[in-house]
Order: C-alpha cells, then sequence, then structure tokens
C-alpha cells in the first residue's frame, strides 16, 4: 500500500498544471467556483495576516496578497510552484496541515477551502489551524456534506479508487470538532455552484450546465431551494472564532 503523503503529493504534483489553468487562469467555471468562496473570505482577510491550509496554485491567496499578509502552505510542489508564479507578493510554505510550522497564535485568520477532505485527521488538523491563530481570531473551513447524495459516493466509493483520500462529513461532526476546540460558530452555509469543474465539467456539455444554472437561479428556484440547499448541498462552509463570542 502507498504511503497516505506520497500518494497525495502524486496525485496534487500531477493536478497542479490543471488546477492553476482552471482556478489561476480564464476559465468560466473555475471562476464560478473561486468566486463563491471569494464571497467568504472578503469581510474577514483583507488587512488581516492570514493563513491558509492547501493553497494549491494560489486560487484564493493571489485575490488578497495586494491588502493583507498572505501566507499559503500546501504538501504538493508543483502546487506551490504556480502558486508563486500567480501571487508572487504572498508566502508559501511547503508543509503538512497536520504539522504546521508556523508558533502558536501567529495568524488573525486561518482558512481552508476543499482540502480537509483530503487529510486523513482531520481533528488533528484543525487543532492545528486552531493553535496558530490568535485569541478572537477567525476560522474558516469547508466540508463535504455526507447528506448530499454525491458526497456520499465519493467518501465512500470514490474514497477506495487508486489515489486521493476523500472525506465527507455530518454538520455534527464539524459542530462536535468546533466545540472540542474552542470555537464559537459565526456561520454555517451552503457553497453553492452549478459546476464543480473539477469533477463534472468532464461529463457535461457546457450549454446545458449552463441552461441548467439558468433555471435554477430563477427565484421560484432559489427560494424554494434554500433551505433545502442549507441542508442537502454538497459543500458547506462554517466560520468561527477562537475563543467564544466577542
Ligand atoms: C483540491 S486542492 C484545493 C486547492 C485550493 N484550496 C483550491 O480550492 O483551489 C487540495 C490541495 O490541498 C493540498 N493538500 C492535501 N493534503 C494536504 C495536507 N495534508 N497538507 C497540506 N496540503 C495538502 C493538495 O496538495 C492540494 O493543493
Amino acid at each position: 500500500m502507498l504511503n497516505y503523503r506520497t500518494t497525495i503529493q502524486h496525485y496534487f504534483d500531477d493536478e497542479a498544471h490543471l488546477y492553476s489553468k482552471t482556478y489561476t487562469g480564464d476559465n468560466e467555471l473555475g471562476k464560478e467556483v473561486v468566486d463563491r468562496y471569494l464571497s467568504t473570505l472578503i469581510p474577514f482577510v483583507p488587512r488581516k495576516k492570514t493563513l491558509e491550509i492547501g493553497c494549491g496554485p494560489a486560487t484564493f491567496t493571489r485575490h488578497f496578497s495586494q491588502s493583507a499578509w498572505m501566507v499559503g502552505v500546501d504538501f504538493s510542489s508543483s502546487m506551490l510552484e504556480f502558486a508563486q508564479k500567480s501571487d508572487p507578493q504572498a508566502h508559501f510554505t511547503q508543509a503538512d496541515g497536520q504539522e504546521l510550522p508556523f508558533r502558536n497564535e501567529s495568524f488573525d485568520v486561518v482558512y481552508s477551502f476543499r482540502t480537509l477532505q483530503h487529510i486523513p485527521d482531520t481533528q488533528r488538523a484543525v487543532s492545528e489551524m486552531y493553535r496558530v491563530l490568535k485569541d478572537n481570531g477567525v476560522l474558516i473551513i469547508d466540508y463535504i456534506n455526507i447528506k448530499n447524495p454525491l458526497g456520499w459516493v465519493r467518501a465512500k466509493v470514490l474514497k477506495s479508487t487508486k489515489y486521493v483520500y476523500l472525506k465527507a462529513m455530518r454538520w455534527e461532526q464539524v459542530k462536535a470538532l468546533c466545540s472540542l476546540h474552542q470555537l464559537h460558530i459565526l456561520e454555517h452555509k451552503p457553497v453553492i455552484f452549478f459546476l464543480d469543474s473539477s469533477n463534472l465539467f468532464k461529463y457535461l456539455p457546457i450549454f446545458l450546465a449552463k441552461g441548467i444554472r439558468v433555471i435554477l437561479n430563477l427565484r421560484l428556484f432559489r427560494s424554494l431551494g434554500s433551505s433545502f440547499l442549507s441542508r442537502y448541498a454538497l459543500r458547506q462552509v462554517v466560520i468561527a472564532r477562537k475563543g467564544g463570542p466577542s
């Protein structure tokens, strides 16, 4: 059996070029994904000392490094090469999210998107993020929702395929993780984009995808869908403050 680190590093080293093209280039579907996540960061990151775990090709840091002190950590050296090119102002370090090479309480904001799902010891990764976060600092993470059928399939079926560890969680598990650490939840919300381009784009023609997106955006569907989506959407974001309400 391949070692977890080697397997996942190889997998993401191989994906780095495609990732960079999709999420830092001129790709319509990539932009949709990035915009949805950026909107959760915008209220917190500008002017703050901020750390991202699993920064990939600087998908998000590049949008803030003019206005904030951005540090990105990733396992994959190829991802970091792309990151450095697309975001020369940010600071990047190759490290494991389960063992962060930073002092306690160094950052105002720590976030991680689309990465925790690949880390076997979620609790350890969250403990590390918590450790390097200042008191009253803000933690922003996302998770794959196991209540979503696609989330269930990805975690239960794809998990056992050749390459990459994938985990889906329940909201209750995430809440328990937050209360284990002293993390006061400020917000829990779905992140909705119609296509996760790294997965579905391969299978669905773009005009069909756009058509479905227009229909789902109609006001009727939006209002019918909002409570459903907050429960069943594939990806959910949690925003929490270290040390309780303030
Ligand atoms: C799906 S990509 C997401 C990249 C970026 N956050 C985005 O949303 O575009 C996951 C990233 O996490 C990195 N990664 C996976 N496990 C990691 C770990 N244990 N420590 C640090 N980085 C890790 C991978 O190398 C990859 O760049």
